[in-house]
C-alpha cells in the first residue's frame, strides 16, 4: 500500500510516498527556515503563508506520477494556521482523487522514523519524542496502543536550545548553532542545573536551565560562548537520558525509540549510545529523519491505519478531521 504523507505543523512543507510503511519512495521537505532567522524564531502567520506557497509544489514532486492507494495528513499538535494548509488541501485532494484519508497525531509520527530505515522495533518500546514543541516518553505497547508515560512541565528541550541560543546571540534554530559552537567549548565550564533529574516521575522541566543560563550572563562581564554552548547541550543530554534509562528499566521494553528534531544532536546519541544500548536495543533515525518531514507521517498512516472515506468528506466538507491517540 502506497500513501502519500502531508506535513506541515510547523514551518516545514513536506509531502513522502512510503509503501507498506516502511519504503520511502520519495521524501519532499521545503523550509521556510531562512525567513525565521530574520526574526530569530516563527512566526506562525509567516510560516503558514510560506506554505501556502509551497504546498502544491512539494506535492507535485513527490508525487513523480506515482499512483497511491491512500492519503495521510498530520492534524496535531501544531500552529492552527500550518496544518489548515495541509489538512485542507490533503481533504481536497481525497475528494477529487476518491481515496481514503488518514489523520496523524504528529507526536505518535515522530516516532515512525523507526521504521524507515530497513529496522523493525520489538514491542513494548519505550518512545521519547524530543522537539521543538515536545518532550515526551510514551510506551508503546503495540501499534496504535500508546500510554504516556511524563514529559515536559515547561519548555520542550528543543524550546531551551532555540531559546538559550537566542541569549547567546546565536541564529535560528538554536540546537544546530549550539551543538556547533558546542564543539570548540569544555562541556564541564559552567555548573548548570540537571532539572528534575532525580525526580521518581517521568517529568521534564528546562525553563529554569533557560533562567540559569540568562543569570550567569547577567552576572558574568564575560562568557565563553562555547564553553556555555557545550555546558547547555551537556545538561540537556544528560537530564533526558538519565530519565529515558529510568523509563526503559521500568517499563523493561525491548527497544528504545529516539525522535524528533533534538534526537538529531550527537552528544544525545553518543550519552543515548552508551547508557541505553547496553541493555536495551535502541533506535536512533538518520537527522533528516529526526526533523519534521512527511515519510514518517505516511509510516504512521499505515501501521495506525483509521481512514475517513472520501465519500464522508464529501457528503460534510467541513468536517473536522482529528486524530484520537489514546494516551491512558
Ligand atoms: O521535530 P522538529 O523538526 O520540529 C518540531 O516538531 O518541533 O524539531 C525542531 C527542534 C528545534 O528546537 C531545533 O533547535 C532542534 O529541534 N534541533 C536540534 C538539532 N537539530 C534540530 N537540537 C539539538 N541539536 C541538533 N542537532
Ligand atoms: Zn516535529
Amino acid at each position: 500500500m502506497r500513501i502519500l504523507g502531508i506535513e506541515t505543523s510547523c514551518d516545514e512543507t513536506a509531502a513522502a510516498v512510503v509503501e507498506n510503511g516502511t519504503k520511502v519512495l520519495t521524501n519532499v521537505v521545503a523550509s521556510s527556515v531562512s525567513l525565521h532567522q530574520k526574526t530569530g524564531g516563527i512566526i506562525p502567520e509567516v510560516a503558514a503563508r510560506e506554505q501556502l506557497k509551497y504546498i502544491l509544489p512539494v506535492i507535485e514532486k513527490s508525487l513523480e506520477k506515482q499512483k497511491i492507494d491512500a492519503l495521510a495528513v498530520t492534524v496535531g499538535p501544531g500552529l492552527i494556521g500550518s496544518l489548515l494548509v495541509g489538512v485542507e488541501t490533503v481533504k481536497t485532494l481525497a475528494y477529487l482523487w476518491q481515496k481514503p484519508l488518514i489523520p496523524v497525531n504528529h507526536l505518535q509520527a515522530h516516532l515512525y522514523a523507526n521504521w524507515l530505515e530497513g529496522k523493525k522495533p520489538q514491542f513494548p518500546a519505550l518512545g521519547l519524542v524530543i522537539s521543538g514543541g515536545h518532550t515526551d516518553l510514551v510506551l508503546l505497547k503495540d501499534h496504535g496502543k500508546i500510554k504516556w508515560l511524563g514529559g515536559t512541565r515547561d519548555d520542550a528541550a528543543g524550546e531551551c536550545f532555540d531559546k538559550t541560543a537566542r541569549v547567546l546571540d546565536l541564529p535560528y534554530p538554536g540546537g544546530p548553532a549550539i551543538a556547533k559552537l558546542a564543539s570548540k567549548g569544555n562541556p564541564q565550564s559552567y555548573d548548570l542545573p540537571r532539572p528534575m533529574m532525580n525526580q521518581e516521575n517521568f517529568d521534564f522541566s528546562f525553563s529554569g536551565l533557560k533562567t540559569a543560563v540568562i543569570n550567569l550572563k547577567m552576572k558574568k562581564k564575560r562568557i565563553k560562548k562555547a564553553d556555555m554552548a557545550a555546558s547547555i547541550q551537556l545538561a540537556i543530554a544528560t537530564v533526558v537520558t538519565e530519565k529515558t534509562l529510568r523509563a526503559a528499566e521500568k517499563y523493561r521494553v525491548k527497544s528504545v525509540l529516539l525522535a524528533g528534531g533534538v534526537a538529531a544532536n550527537q552528544v544525545l546519541r553518543q550519552q543515548m549510545e552508551i547508557k541505553i544500548n547496553k541493555n536495551f536495543h535502541l533506535f536512533v533515525p538518520s537527522p533528516q529523519l529526526c526533523t519534521d518531514n512527511a515519510a514518517y507521517v505516511a509510516s504512521g498512516a499505515y501501521f495506525n491505519y483509521q481512514p475517513v472515506s472520501w465519500q464522508k468528506i464529501a457528503a460534510d466538507p467541513g468536517l473536522s478531521i482529528e486524530t484520537d491517540v489514546d494516551y491512558s
